[in-house]
């Protein structure tokens, strides 16, 4: 997700616009910038880094004109430096675009633009798009915009100017949002309200397919086809937080809900159904090497350790390389043994986390092929390693990790599969797991149904102070991440085990009414947590089961049961969290814990 803001009106804007896109921070904050329509010239202003960091640069060369664009960056094309931030001029220097969304096919319209003389200066999909308006304007802005839209595949929300149409921003949406601020004598278009409140609360919100053609006194919607579409001025009644959490009481239940989005996201682009297999572009330097790899050693912490945990069994099971997964901070002072052939890989949401990093230095100065499953682009981690896959789900605010996680469980699978057609996993069994991968985001949707249901289970154990988590096969990680997710926010004591292990040992923690979670989804070792489930249960535990829908008989054996629909085991990880997560968040509200600031605890640990 990127921030845009774009102003026309008779008043100095370079604020406007500033402040502006630091009421869109959250939406994406690794490089910003502005461009401005001052004395006849489009004056450009960009900076890496916070938003802050392009406070610092500017000066009078933007601070008088009256019209004006500007963004904010999540970046997905490019790192985030000065030249990858927007806005993006083209290359005559006349036009500049911001962009919010994916160009996917922006390596074959780059390579004609070259071919057609346009030149490039940054890595990014969104510069292709504004060399592909000024190749093809003529004079009229309005058309050569509908006519380079007309060329593109993917999303965007864009803001356009051009030096000569200094009174004139074009703004059009497909698959990114935009709204229409309307003021007196002045228009604001953003990529949400937040941006927006505080000149008006009129405001008119743009559809897929649509665009408008601003000045300081007009404006009018179109289409593509330069149809008139009449558009109903509405009032925005949300208070600025709320905007930014769209509605939800904290980031990290929007994240929970986001998921069905984000995951789509991830996907985007990487599932050839036909052929049966994964295209991971970010791969193709070292798919040869991937092709003799031996054995891979995941590296991570947390949440992303868990998602390695599932890594291992999809690894073994998909593509049957011998996988096994490591605390970095343990692995980083092991002196670990790596031969020839050896992969590492670092997991890691924010590519920061300092054990993570020093973990994959150390795994590259021992001679392995480093790769890095990264959410934030351009990040340490990302940058330091070899080759990798970014998780393009967008900024993670809330401390406790959810979104990346599933995110990080789909790379995982699609990393799998992609090792595994070049071995022994053959096409009809990658194309029906890829089949219903792409059928997940609608399935998390059916099971975030769930939440009110849970929510009155978790008013029942807001005194409990010790839960166990239990499960087996795929399950085992699961049951690691659902203690982790509950004990973080919610402060009660938790701990997640492999089923069968309770009874060497913990199963004498259990009296009258612990909380047992026990993840009971059908599959191979169903029947034995069945067995595990009365263990408890015969001590008085009280159960609460996550299953698989159509599960007549666990009913019998849980206090409440949350059901998933079922799914491919290698798959089920991805619809079991969601339960889990909804659990955590729903305790920790009711036990009144600051849900997107968890005490003691920091969205990245950037140190030892
Ligand atoms: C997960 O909810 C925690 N916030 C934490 O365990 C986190 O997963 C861990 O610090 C790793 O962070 P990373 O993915 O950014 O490397």
């Amino acid at each position: 997700m990127c921030g845009i803001v774009a102003y026309a009106g008779h008043k100095p804007c370079h604020r406007i616009l500033i402040e502006g896109i630091k009421r869109l921070e959250y939406r994406g904050y690794d490089s910003a910038g502005l461009a401005v329509i001052q004395d006849g010239k489009l004056a450009l202003q960009r900076a890496a880094g916070r938003i802050a960091s392009l406070e610092e640069i500017l000066d009078e060369t933007t601070a008088h004109g009256t019209v004006g664009i500007a963004h904010t960056r999540w970046a997905t094309h490019g790192a985030p430096t000065t030249s990858n931030a927007h806005p993006h001029l083209d290359d005559s220097g006349r036009i500049a675009l911001v962009h919010n969304g994916i160009i996917e096919n922006y390596a074959a319209l780059k390579t004609w633009l070259q071919s057609q003389g346009k030149h490039f200066s940054s890595q990014t999909d969104s510069e292709v798009l504004v060399n592909l308006i000024s190749f093809l304007y003529r004079g009229n802005l309005v058309d050569a915009v509908q006519k380079a839209l007309k060329e593109v595949e993917g999303t965007y929300g864009i803001a356009v100017i051009s030096s000569d149409h200094p009174e004139t921003i074009v703004a059009a949406r497909k698959g990114s949002p935009l709204l229409v601020g309307v003021g007196e004598n002045e228009h604001i278009v953003a990529s949400d309200a937040a941006a927006i409140v505080e000149h008006t609360t009129r405001a008119v919100y743009l559809e897929d397919g649509e665009m408008v053609v601003i000045t300081p006194d007009a404006f009018r919607t179109i289409t593509l086809d330069n149809i008139t579409v009449d558009k109903e001025l509405e009032n925005i009644e949300f208070s600025l937080q709320q905007i930014e959490l769209d509605g939800y009481d904290h980031f990290m239940l929007k994240e929970i809900f986001e998921q069905p989005t984000s995951l789509e996201n991830t996907l985007r682009g990487r599932i050839d159904l036909q052929a049966g297999r994964a295209i991971l572009g970010g791969l193709e330097n070292v798919k040869d090497q991937l092709a003799q790899a031996k054995r891979i050693i995941i590296i991570a912490c947390g949440t992303a350790w868990h998602s390695g945990l599932v890594g291992e069994f999809l690894l073994e099971h998909l593509a049957r390389i011998p996988t096994e997964v490591e605390y970095a901070s343990e692995f980083r002072y092991r002196n670990p043994i790596i031969e020839p052939g050896t992969v590492v890989i670092a997991i890691s949401q924010s590519g920061e986390t300092a054990d993570t990093l020093a973990a994959l230095r150390e795994a590259k100065e021992h001679g392995a092929l480093a790769l890095g499953i990264v959410n934030v682009v351009g990040s340490t981690i990302a940058r330091e390693a070899d080759a990798g896959v970014y998780l393009h789900c967008g900024p993670e605010i809330g401390v406790a990790s959810t979104k990346a996680f599933t995110s990080q469980l789909a790379v995982l699978t699609l990393l799998a599969i992609y090792l595994g057609r070049r071995r022994s996993l053959d096409h009809d069994q990658a194309q029906r797991l890829l089949q219903s991968l792409t059928e997940m985001p609608a399935r998390i949707k059916n099971v975030l149904c769930l939440s009110d249901q849970i929510q009155k289970v978790a008013q029942s154990c807001l005194d409990r102070e010790h839960w166990l988590f239990l499960g087996r096969g795929y399950n085992y990680p699961l049951a690691l991440e659902g203690a982790l997710k509950l004990k973080e926010i919610s402060y009660a004591h938790a701990e997640g085990l492999p089923a069968a292990e309770m009874k060497h040992g913990p199963i004498a923690l259990i009296n009258k009414g612990m909380p047992t979670v026990f993840i009971a989804t059908s599959g191979s070792q169903y029947e034995k947590v069945i067995s595990n489930i009365e263990e408890v249960r015969a001590r008085g535990g009280m159960v609460l089961a996550v299953a698989t829908e159509n599960d007549t008989r666990i009913q019998t054996h849980a206090e409440a049961v949350f059901t998933i629909p079922d799914v491919p085991e290698p798959l089920s990880p991805l619809l079991v969290v969601i339960p889990l997560q909804l659990l955590a968040y729903h305790c920790a509200v009711g036990r009144g814990c600051a849900v997107d600031k968890p005490r003691n605890l920091a969205k990245s640990v950037t140190v030892e």
